[in-house]
C-alpha cells in the first residue's frame, strides 16, 4: 500500500499526503483548538465524528476490509493518544500525548556526555547512541503513561530535517511499533514541531501567527498561515545562533554537559555585555535573513587576543581570566540577540502586511529557552502589539512531545500513512528528509548567498501539502 502511494507523484510521498486520505477525512475536521478540553474526555464510540474518522481511516488503510468497530474509539478527538519519537539530532526522545493536549509522559536520553567528551558528535557516534537507547526510551514513555501500544491511535516520528543516520533510527523504530500494532504513522517536520508545540501550551494561539525558530542547526522566521502552510520570511545564510552559542562555550572552556547555550547564558550573568565591541551582523541587509559565522569569528579572535585557554576549564580559571570569559560571553550574547531583535522587527512588519490579523509571535527551538532571549524578544513583540508565546524550556529544546503533538494536528486533518507491514523487507528504503525546508521562501526575503546552497534539498513541507491538495481538488472536480 505504501509503495503504491509512492507511485502517484514524486512529491506526494509516504508522508501522509495521499489525497484520497485527505478527501475522506476532511469533513470531520472542523476541530478548533478552543474546543479541546483541558481534561481527559470520556470516549464516545458512537459520535458522528468518530464514524467519519473511522470511515476515513478504513478507506485508506485497509482497502475493502475495515477496522474492527471496537477500534473506532481511537479516533475520537480527546481520546486520541499519539506516541511521538524524535531522533533528528543529539537527543533520543519519546512522549505520549493526548488529543486534548495532556502530556501523559515525556522521556529524553541526551548525548550531552558524548558532546562534552568530544566537543561535538560525529553522525556515526550519534546513530549508535540513538540505537542503544531507542527501545528503552519508547518503552519508558509508554510505561510512564501507563499505556501499551494497543492504546495508541497513531505513531508520529520526525522524518527531517536532521542527520539521515539519526533520523533512520527513529523512523525504523516508529515503523516497527506501527507495523506490529497496526497503527497509522505520521511523518513530522522537526521545525514545524518546534513551532506547533506552542499551540499545545497556549490555547489561544490560532493561525495565522509568526514563529522564530532558533536551534543548533536552524534559524528561521516564518509566517504560519495554517497547518502545514508556511512562508519563510528569513533564514540563516550560514550558521544558526545555537551553533554560535555552542562554539563560544567550547572556546571559552565551559562545561558542555548541558550543551553550550545554557553554559554561556549562565556565565554571561557575571559579565559586562558592553565590554567587548562585537559588530552586529548584516546591518546593511534590508531583509530578514541571519548570519552567525562572522560573529563566531569575532568571538574566536577576542578569545585569542585575551589568551584564554579553552583547555583550562572556567572552573579552574583565575579571577581575572574568569572575568574576561564572562565579559566575552555577555557581549556575544547581547550582540547575537540584537541580531535576532533587528530581524524580528522587520519580519513582523512584513508579516503584518501579508496577514494583518496576526496576534502572536512564537519563539521556540533550543535557544528560546534562554531567559535573555525571551525577555529581549518580548519587548520587540510587545512594541508591535503582538503577544509572545514561548513554550517552557523543556518544550523548547528537542523533545518527543512536540512530535506527538504535531502528529496529532496532522492526524486530525487526515494526513498520515497507513500502518506499515508487520515485517518490513530488508531493502526497504525509508523516507528520510535530512535537508527539508519548512515553507516557501518569501520572494522579497530571498538570499542570493543561500540560494547557491540548495543542492539535494527536499521540496518544502508547504509545497508538498499544496501539491497534494491541488491533486485532491482535481480528483474532486473530475468526479
Ligand atoms: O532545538 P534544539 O534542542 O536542537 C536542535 O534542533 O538543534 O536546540 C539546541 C541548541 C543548541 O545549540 C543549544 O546550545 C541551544 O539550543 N540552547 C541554548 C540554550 N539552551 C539550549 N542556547 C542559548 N541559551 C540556552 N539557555
Ligand atoms: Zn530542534
Amino acid at each position: 500500500m505504501v509503495r503504491r502511494f509512492l507511485t502517484l507523484s514524486p512529491v506526494i510521498s509516504r508522508l501522509n499526503l495521499n489525497p484520497g486520505i485527505f478527501l475522506a477525512a476532511s469533513p470531520s475536521l472542523r476541530l478548533q483548538r478552543q474546543n479541546l478540553k483541558p481534561k481527559i474526555s470520556i470516549i464516545s464510540p458512537s459520535s458522528a465524528s468518530t464514524f467519519q474518522r473511522t470511515r476515513a481511516y478504513t478507506t485508506r488503510t485497509r482497502g475493502s476490509s475495515s477496522l474492527p468497530r471496537s477500534e473506532s474509539w481511537k479516533l475520537d478527538d480527546d481520546g486520541l493518544v499519539v506516541l511521538g519519537i524524535e531522533t533528528s539530532g543529539d537527543d533520543t526522545a519519546a512522549a505520549v500525548v493526548r488529543g486534548n493536549g495532556e502530556i501523559l509522559s515525556q522521556v529524553i536520553s541526551s548525548q550531552a556526555e558524548l558532546l562534552a567528551q568530544y566537543g561535538g558528535v560525529a553522525p556515526k557516534q550519534a546513530e549508535e547512541a540513538h540505537s542503544r537507547v531507542i527501545d528503552k526510551v519508547v518503552q519508558d514513555a509508554l510505561d510512564r503513561a501507563n499505556l501499551t501500544e494497543k492504546d495508541l491511535a497513531a505513531v508520529a516520528v520526525t522524518i527531517g530535517p536532521g542527520l539521515g543516520l539519526c533520523l533512520r533510527v527513529g523512523v525504523q523504530k516508529a515503523r516497527r511499533v506501527a507495523g506490529a500494532f497496526n497503527l497509522p504513522i505520521v511523518g513530522v517536520h522537526h521545525m514545524e514541531a518546534h513551532a506547533l508545540v506552542a499551540r499545545l501550551v497556549e490555547h489561544e494561539l490560532s493561525f495565522p501567527f509568526m514563529a522564530l525558530l532558533i536551534s543548533g542547526g536552524h534559524n528561521i522566521i516564518v509566517l504560519a498561515h495554517e497547518l502545514g502552510q508556511y512562508t519563510q520570511l528569513g533564514t540563516t545564510v550560514d550558521d544558526a545562533i545555537g551553533e554560535a552559542f555552542d562554539k563560544t562555550a567550547k572556546w571559552l572552556g565551559l562545561d558542555l554537559r548541558r550543551s553550550g547555550g545554557p553554559a554561556v547564558e549562565q556565565l554571561a550573568l557575571e559579565g559586562d555585555s558592553k565590554s567587548v565591541m562585537f559588530n552586529v551582523p548584516m546591518k546593511n541587509h534590508k531583509d530578514c535573513n541571519f548570519s552567525y559565522a562572522g560573529l563566531k569569528t569575532q568571538v574566536r579572535l577576542a578569545i585569542e587576543a585575551r589568551e584564554i585557554d579553552a583547555k583550562c576549564p572556567v572552573s579552574s580559571a583565575t579571577k581575572e581570566d574568569r572575568r574576561n570569559r564572562a565579559d566575552i560571553a555577555a557581549s556575544f550574547q547581547r550582540v547575537a540577540v540584537l541580531h535576532l531583535e533587528e530581524k524580528c522587527e522587520r519580519a513582523i512588519d512584513w508579516a503584518l502586511k501579508l496577514e494583518p490579523c496576526i496576534k502572536h509571535m512564537v519563539v521556540s527551538g533550543g535557544v528560546a529557552s534562554n531567559q535573555y532571549v525571551r525577555s529581549r524578544l518580548n519587548n520587540i513583540v510587545e512594541n508591535k502589539n503582538l503577544k509572545l508565546v514561548c513554550p517552557p524550556p523543556s518544550l523548547c529544546t528537542d523533545n518527543g512531545v512536540m512530535v506527538a503533538w504535531t502528529g496529532l494536528e496532522h492526524f486530525r486533518v487526515g494526513r498520515f500513512d497507513p500502518p506499515p507491514p508487520a515485517i518490513e523487507p530488508d531493502d526497504y528504503v525509508y523516507d528520510l528528509r535530512p535537508r527539508w525546508p519548512l515553507g516557501e521562501e518569501y520572494a522579497q526575503g530571498r538570499s542570493e548567498a543561500r540560494s547557491l546552497r540548495t543542492a539535494r534539498v527536499h521540496p518544502s513541507l508547504t509545497s508538498i501539502i499544496r501539491a497534494a491538495d491541488s491533486l485532491h481538488q482535481q480528483t474532486q472536480t473530475s468526479q
